[in-house]
Order: C-alpha cells, then structure tokens, then sequence
C-alpha cells in the first residue's frame, strides 16, 4: 500500500490494514519485504530507541531524521510521521515548519494527536495537501494531563467525547484515525460512525486495522508486556543467543574461521 487513498479505500473493501512503527533504515529495508501495509514513523522512536519516559522528547528533527533513513529504504508502503509534542499548539507557522520538514524528510501522510476543540489544526494541514491521520483514546503526547498510560474512554461520558471528536476529526479531513487503548465496544462504535478508516492498538478486533510498535511485536523488551501487545517472536533472546555464539566464537577462537580471512 503506497498512498492514503489505498489506506481509504481497504475500509470500503472491507481489507484490514496492518501497520507497524518503522524507525531506522535496515528494519525499513526487512519490512519492505513483508506484507505489512503501512509505516509509522511514530514519535514512539523517542522512548523505544532513544530511551527517553515518554514520547515529549520527541522532536521535529528527531522525526525527520529517521523518516528520512526509512524513506531511503523506498519500501513501496504507505510512511506515516507523527507530529512531535506541540508541533500545532505553538502556532501556525511553527506548525506549517514542522509539516513541511517531515513531508520533505520522505512522509507520505502526517499523524497528529489531538484534544476536542483543536480540530482546525488538521483541516488546515489537510488543506494545504498533506493527507492526516488522527490519533484519539491513549495519545501519548497526554501522558501527564492522563497521569500515566491509562486506558481513556471508560465511562459513558468520555466515550461520548472521544466519538465526537472522531466525528469532528473526519468532518476536518482526516484520512483515518489511530484509536488507542480504548474499550472495545467504543473502538467498534467509532468505526461505525466514521466512513474513514480505524487502526487500533489497544481497542480491540473490530477496527479497521491494527498497529503495534516494531519492537513490541518481535519480543526484544520482555520487561514491557501490556494487555494488547502480542510478541509474534522472541526476539530478546535470539539477538542475546547470537551476540553470545559471536562472543563465545572470539573467546574460543573459532571465529573467524580460514574462509572468513584474507590471503
Ligand atoms: O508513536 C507511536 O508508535 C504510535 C503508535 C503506538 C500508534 O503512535
């Protein structure tokens, strides 16, 4: 899937979308070869490889450096770039700054997460050509207004709020919606409500597709298991095996081996 129109039309076709976070160039290059539909360069790359608590460090240069060194891999997939940490609360220009910078960088459509009321942010970043994708329920950039990585939507009231967002988010331009960690029952409404289409972490199976952080998936932080995180592999402990088979090479002295040297 190379462009948001495709990312529009799977709901139609009723094809679930799969996405993953892609930071650096050599997964880019692994995941190009995969059948995973989109990209997300997401603001995550802050906490998952730069090790920051949260996702606040992230910024407009950290984003554009790696959507850069993801777009050089020229996967043939959708790439999607999170708005970094007040990127369109610090006015418009700065704003408008941020977008072309990331766009430039090799995005091909922008994530942005918003509170209700702030939805003009999107219709102007969508007017100006660059395809949008909401992001409501868990947006990390709350984290602190949240007091911690919480699920959000639980009482009848703020389902309510975040369903009206939604709305006012597609009625603004949006091209899809990221929902994250929200009931099930509310991801369901959302995207029965909304003609765009719902990527969900933490919302359930009906959505209209599912996202989860690279890393996350392949088992390499053992440490972080929350509730909707599937490790698909484990990668913790092959990398471990095969960093320790190299260290217990050089120690024995089996490696390198004749066929691996130079006359
Ligand atoms: O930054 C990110 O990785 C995200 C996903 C968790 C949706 O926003």
């Amino acid at each position: 899937m190379k462009t948001i129109q495709e990312l529009k039309e799977s709901k139609q076709k009723k094809k679930r979308i799969s996405m993953v976070t892609c930071y650096d160039h050599w997964s880019a290059k692994i995941v190009a070869k995969t059948d995973v539909d989109c990209l997300l360069v997401g603001d995550s790359v802050a906490m998952v490889v730069h090790g920051f608590s949260n996702t606040l460090q992230a910024t407009t240069e950290m984003m554009a450096l790696h959507t850069q060194a993801v777009s050089r891999a020229q996967t043939n997939k959708l790439i999607v770039t999170d708005l970094p940490f007040l990127a369109h609360r610090k006015g418009r220009k700065y704003m408008m700054n941020c977008v072309d910078s990331l766009m430039k960088a090799g995005a091909s459509a922008l994530k942005i997460e918003t509170a209700p009321g702030q939805e003009n942010a999107v219709h102007y970043i969508s007017q100006s050509g660059v395809p949008i994708i909401g992001h409501l329920g868990l947006t990390p950039q709350y984290v602190h207004q949240f007091g911690g990585f919480k699920l959000q939507g639980k009482s009848e009231e703020e389902g309510q709020t975040i369903l009206d967002h939604a709305k006012k988010l597609e009625q603004a331009g949006a091209h899809a919606l990221v929902l994250e960690c929200i009931p099930q029952a509310l991801a369901q409404r959302i995207t029965q409500e909304v003609q765009i289409p719902t990527i969900g972490i933490g919302a359930g199976l009906n959505v209209d597709g599912q996202v989860l952080v690279l890393h996350d998936l392949l088992g390499f932080n053992s440490d972080f298991k929350p509730r909707f995180v599937r490790f698909f592999a484990d990668g913790e402990k092959w990398m471990g095996t095969a960093v320790n088979q190299f260290s217990q090479a050089v120690t024995d002295k089996t490696f390198p081996k004749d066929e691996e040297s130079f006359r």
